[in-house]
Formats: C-alpha cells, sequence, structure tokens
C-alpha cells in the first residue's frame, strides 16, 4: 500500500489550484439517468470516488467518456439497461444510493444495495426511502436491497426531513424532476452541491425553486433533455488548503476560492488569527504571529462549520495557545484521528461527541494510520507543521477525495512525498 512521507520545514508560500468539488461530482453524475440525452460536466475532480460512480453507472447502462485528463466527463444513458446497483459497488462508496431516486422517477423501478454503516457512523438511508415514498414509491426492504417500484410513474408530495440530510435531499430533489404535480421539500439541505444541483437540473429542464434555502419545491416534468454544466469548486478541499499556511506560516493563494462557499469556517480562522483576503482569482490566506489563538467549533449544516473540515481544523488547533473545545453533532464517530493526533504529540480528550484540545508547542513527527478521508488529510496537515519525519499510512482513503496532493503542497515548498508500496 502506498504511503506518504513528510518532513515540516517551515512556511508555505505559492498558488493551490482548487478542483470541483467531489461531493457535487457525486450527485450530478446521477442525474443522467434522467435523461436519454448526453450531460456534460466540466471542471469534474480527478478522484477514485469519481471512477467508483463512473463503473456504477456504467453497470446500469450508461455510457461515459472522459475528455484526456478525466475533468469533463460525458454521460449518455440512452436507456437503463440494468435497473440494479449492486452490492460489490455500493459498499465501496455510499453516495451510490444516489442512483435510486433517478431510476425510479425514469422508469418506476429501481433495486440498489442497502449502503450500511461505514468508519464515521452508522448513517442510515431511512431518509432517502421516506422521501421517496412521500412521492408515491412502494418499497420492500429484502436481501440486503431496497426494490423499489412506483407504478405509473412517482407522483408529487410533501416531505419535511425531521434532520437535514444532504444525500436525501438530493436524491428527493432528482426524483421530483419527473413526478407528475409539484413536490415540496421541507427542511431540506442548503449546502453548494444542492444548489450546484439543482442548477444542473434546471439546465435539464426542470423547475426547482428555492435551492439553497430551507424549502424546495418541484414541478414535476415530462422529461429532461442534454445539458452542460461546470461542477462547483471543492469548498472542502479549497478548507483543508488555507488550513496549510494557518499550520506552517506563509501566504498561499487558493486559485478559484471563495469565501461565501467557506463562510462559516473563514469566521473561525480569522478567530484563531489566520489572515484571509478574497481576491478576483481567489482567497489568499496568510498567517501572521507566531502561534495560532484557540477557538471553540461546533459542526452544523450548511451554512454551519461544515463537519469535512472538522478533522482539519482540530490538527492546526492541536498547535493554538490554549485549549479549543470541538463538538462533532453530524457524525456520531468523527474523531479517529484523534488518536493518530495524539502520537504526534497533540493533547487531545475525547468525550463522546466533544473533543477538547490542548495547544502543544510543536507536534512531532510519527508513523500514523489514515482512517478515513478526511482524517487523513488531517494528519498530512499536522505533518507539515511538525519536527522531523511523518509517515502516513493507508491513504488510499486520501485518493477518494484530494487530486494530487503531493505535487500541490510541494508547489507551495512542502517537503511531501508519496512512496509507492513495492
Ligand atoms: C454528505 O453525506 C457528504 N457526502 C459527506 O461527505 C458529508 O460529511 C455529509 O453530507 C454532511 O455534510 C457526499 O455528499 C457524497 P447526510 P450524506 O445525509 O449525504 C443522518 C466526505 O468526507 N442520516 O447529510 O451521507 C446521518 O447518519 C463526506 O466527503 C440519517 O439518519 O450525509 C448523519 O448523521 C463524508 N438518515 C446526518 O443525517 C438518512 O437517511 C447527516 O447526513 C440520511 C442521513
Amino acid at each position: 500500500m502506498d504511503s506518504i512521507h513528510v518532513t515540516g520545514n517551515g512556511p508555505l508560500n505559492g498558488e493551490i489550484p482548487i478542483a470541483g468539488a467531489k461531493n457535487a461530482c457525486l450527485t450530478l453524475m446521477p442525474a443522467t439517468l434522467l435523461s436519454d440525452e448526453p450531460l456534460i460536466l466540466t471542471n469534474a475532480p480527478r478522484l477514485s470516488d469519481i471512477r467508483t460512480m463512473s463503473m456504477l453507472l456504467e453497470s446500469l447502462g450508461c455510457e461515459i467518456t472522459p475528455n484526456a485528463d478525466g475533468t469533463v466527463q460525458e454521460l449518455r444513458t440512452a436507456q437503463i439497461t440494468n435497473h440494479k446497483a449492486e452490492y460489490d459497488i455500493v459498499r465501496k462508496m455510499r453516495a451510490s444510493i444516489l442512483v435510486l431516486g433517478p431510476m425510479l422517477a425514469r422508469d418506476g423501478q429501481a433495486t440498489v444495495s442497502l449502503p450500511g454503516g461505514c468508519a464515521i457512523g452508522a448513517r442510515p438511508v431511512d431518509l432517502h426511502l421516506r422521501a421517496l415514498e412521500a412521492m408515491g414509491a412502494e418499497l420492500d426492504l429484502r436481501d440486503g436491497y431496497v426494490h423499489a417500484t412506483a407504478r405509473g410513474g412517482l407522483r408529487g408530495g410533501t416531505f419535511e426531513f425531521p434532520i437535514v440530510s444532504v444525500g436525501a435531499t438530493e436524491n428527493a430533489l432528482m426524483a421530483a424532476t419527473l413526478a407528475k404535480g409539484t413536490t415540496v421539500l421541507k427542511n431540506a439541505a442548503r449546502e453548494p452541491e444542492i444548489v450546484d444541483l439543482a442548477l444542473c437540473l434546471s439546465r435539464m429542464g426542470a423547475q426547482i425553486d428555492g435551492a439553497g434555502t430551507d424549502t424546495i419545491t418541484v414541478q414535476g416534468v415530462d422529461r429532461l433533455h442534454g445539458a452542460t454544466h461546470a461542477v462547483v469548486t471543492d469548498r472542502i478541499e479549497l478548507g483543508t488548503y488555507m488550513l496549510a499556511p494557518a499550520i506552517c506560516g506563509g501566504r498561499v493563494l487558493l486559485k478559484g476560492g471563495r469565501r461565501d462557499l467557506v463562510s462559516a469556517f473563514c469566521v473561525k480562522l480569522e478567530e484563531a488569527g489566520i489572515g484571509i483576503e478574497e481576491t478576483p482569482d481567489g482567497l489568499v490566506v496568510e498567517r501572521k504571529g507566531n502561534r495560532v489563538r484557540p477557538v471553540n467549533v461546533v459542526t452544523e449544516p450548511f451554512p454551519g462549520f461544515p463537519t469535512d473540515l472538522q478533522a482539519q481544523m482540530m490538527a492546526l488547533l492541536c498547535t493554538a495557545d490554549g485549549t479549543s473545545v470541538l463538538e462533532e453533532r453530524i457524525f456520531e464517530n468523527r474523531f479517529m484521528h484523534a488518536p493518530e493526533l495524539t502520537r504526534m504529540g497533540a493533547r487531545i480528550d475525547v468525550q463522546g461527541g466533544t473533543a477538547t484540545v490542548q495547544g502543544v508547542d510543536r507536534l512531532r513527527g510519527a508513523p500514523v494510520m489514515a482512517t478515513d478521508l478526511r482524517a487523513s488529510v488531517s494528519l498530512i496537515l499536522a505533518a507539515l507543521a511538525a519536527e522531523g519525519e511523518t509517515v502516513v499510512n493507508r491513504v488510499y482513503h486520501l485518493d477518494r477525495g484530494y487530486e494530487q496532493v503531493e505535487q500541490k503542497l510541494s508547489a507551495c515548498g512542502a517537503k511531501i512525498e508519496r512512496v509507492k508500496a513495492a
């Protein structure tokens, strides 16, 4: 298995281009199932999760033609030739559940493996299913699969999500575009990825109002057509690399970065003493002063502080001048990076969903293990500021969500390299 070797060597200076959002692309790709015409996605990130989604869609009958460098994906599903999303693919990536709503909406039938739990929590899909039921879907859970049918097609309905769910909002939104009549989704997720999906679906001919607010209204149409759509900037990749100069010192331009995508995160960084400037080319982040100030963080659905930046923020706070408290409210088991950071000299006490981080002067390099995508990059960030060498193992997690990490960071002066497994 590959590993990443990092040696902390002082401030970072330069530019880092931010790619298209993984989590937007993973919901835009299944939208191909709603139309027989081509959907062209530009600014697509080059990641293993995108390849997994391609494999899944191909297994359902979609033809996918990427351009030479993989940043443009042309998807065409002339016909859905297989309505079953198999366990072998779904178990690799939970976002696979996003094919359920579109298949059901187009053909009135879909069978999708239940994804099961994952390292960061139980992560059920009950809300996806309940929202589709509100549109008239009949569901039968058997043999580890959800068998969904909608005789005569889906029909509009009203559904209020009891808790905010990004994926369930996406599934319901896609399904509603082809349902008969009006669908109202209340307490909907407001993430930029939802707004991006709604924009793409509107380009395909859908009639959607209110995306980006907590109430989305969809007027169903008979058919959707092809479209070309540029994937929104990855706000989590943006926030992650904003933390690199925050941790090591220096000044870095995050090309394509926008403050409105990460505003709650920016407020916390500024509270810690980090300078952020919005320019026409992107965000410029600079650390003035020696140590950052401690801050308290609570993760929340958008527009709150994102759970997907909690691990990386913890890496920064490990060397703050005082004690910070991080409260994780989205997933019940998302502190697996804490024991690994502790191996690097951090002082962290985890009690349930709360981690108390007492800042230390300096972290020290150590062999550590990536446990999930965001945990793995938090270890790399910590390693950039640590004394000596850190070896991050199990980096396949990292490759799911970050393209060219070593290139992007070494272009700013970091000492980082990937060591290929023999
Ligand atoms: C999306 O996951 C992201 N994944 C996650 O990104 C992100 O952490 C999460 O949203 C929250 O922002 C993709 O977009 C592919 P949820 P999703 O449904 O949609 C509970 C990353 O690192 N819930 O908003 O699966 C759930 O257990 C990741 O890129 C139910 O109870 O998240 C969680 O506690 C990992 N029943 C909460 O809701 C359901 O049916 C929010 O989850 C659905 C969710």
